[in-house]
């Protein structure tokens, strides 16, 4: 049993090596320099290189440890490469951030195929593909890991602020994706779960935010009556990462200010 010595220790991740997808940017920033804060060394993966960067220092900046690496998601052979390089750079690999996820909001009718196709390699093969690297590596050292996807509201709503088929449809996926392989994966010792964020203060729903009107939609909709801040949702991974949940798999915790209590 993994149980720490400490309350705090509970909590903490020290020398424990951090993958996080999409890190470059909104959530997954917030989420390498909390890791960071609390002992991590964060690996930043973001198909925008200079992003990745970008918060690589802002880590080093604060004090962590942390690593950068351009990587697209849906590219299985730079998901083989990168995290083989990034394994040898940061000495290992210990949880996997499945962050990365982008939005294409459309009618039904009007949405093209290459714009579907693309959000379901972003949303969902990215996943498959970055938790299949990082499940092989630990089951072949018989090291313990834990995966943690970012799934959404939507996963679990037919939305209705405005339509987006592709993005409601992928987040639904991750939540029986991250079933299916704590299921599959618990003997190996590790652990899948996702969080499930309301609408988030990041570039991603920069539209939703330019709009006063969907604003107070948002607000009406949600319990706690606001958005959820970045942060917010980081700290429900860090708690998902660590001993604290070490009983905890298979499990979508709700970052959502009541909105799927209603
Ligand atoms: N912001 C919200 O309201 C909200 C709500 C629920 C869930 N989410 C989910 O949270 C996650 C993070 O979203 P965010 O709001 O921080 O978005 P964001 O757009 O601010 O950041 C996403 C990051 O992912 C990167 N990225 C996109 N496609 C990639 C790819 N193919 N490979 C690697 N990196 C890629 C981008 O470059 C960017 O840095 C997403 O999965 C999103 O669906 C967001």
């Amino acid at each position: 049993m993994p149980h720490a010595k400490t309350p705090e220790a509970m909590f903490r991740l020290d020398e424990k090596r951090v993958f996080i997808t999409g890190g470059g940017g909104g959530i997954g920033r917030a989420a390498a320099l909390m890791f960071a804060a609390f002992g991590a060394h964060v690996v930043v993966l973001d198909r925008d290189a200079a992003a990745a960067e970008a918060v690589c220092r802002e880590v080093a900046n604060a004090g962590g440890a942390a690593s950068a690496f351009a990587l697209d998601v849906t590219d299985e052979a730079a998901v083989l490469a990168v995290f083989a390089q990034a394994e040898r750079v940061a000495g290992g690999l210990d949880v996997l951030i499945n962050n990365a996820g982008i939005s294409i909001r459309r009618p039904s009718t009007e949405l093209a195929l290459e714009d579907w196709n693309r959000v379901v390699s972003v949303n969902l093969t990215g996943l498959f593909l970055c938790s299949r690297t990082a499940a092989r590596s630990w089951i072949g050292r018989g090291a313990p890991g834990a995966v943690i996807n970012t799934a959404s509201i939507m996963s679990y709503s037919g939305g209705g602020l405005h339509p987006n088929i592709s993005y409601q449809t992928t987040k639904a996926g991750v939540v029986n994706l991250t079933r299916t392989l704590a299921v599959e994966w618990a003997g190996n010792g590790i652990r899948v779960n996702a969080v499930a964020p309301t609408w988030v203060r990041t570039p991603l729903i920069e539209p939703l935010m330019a709009d006063a009107g969907q604003m107070n939609t948002i607000r009406s909709l949600t319990p706690l009556g606001r958005l959820a801040e970045p942060e917010e949702v980081a700290s429900a991974m860090i708690f998902l990462a660590g001993p604290a949940s070490a009983m905890t798999t298979g499990h979508v915790l709700a970052v959502d200010g009541g909105y799927l209590a209603r």
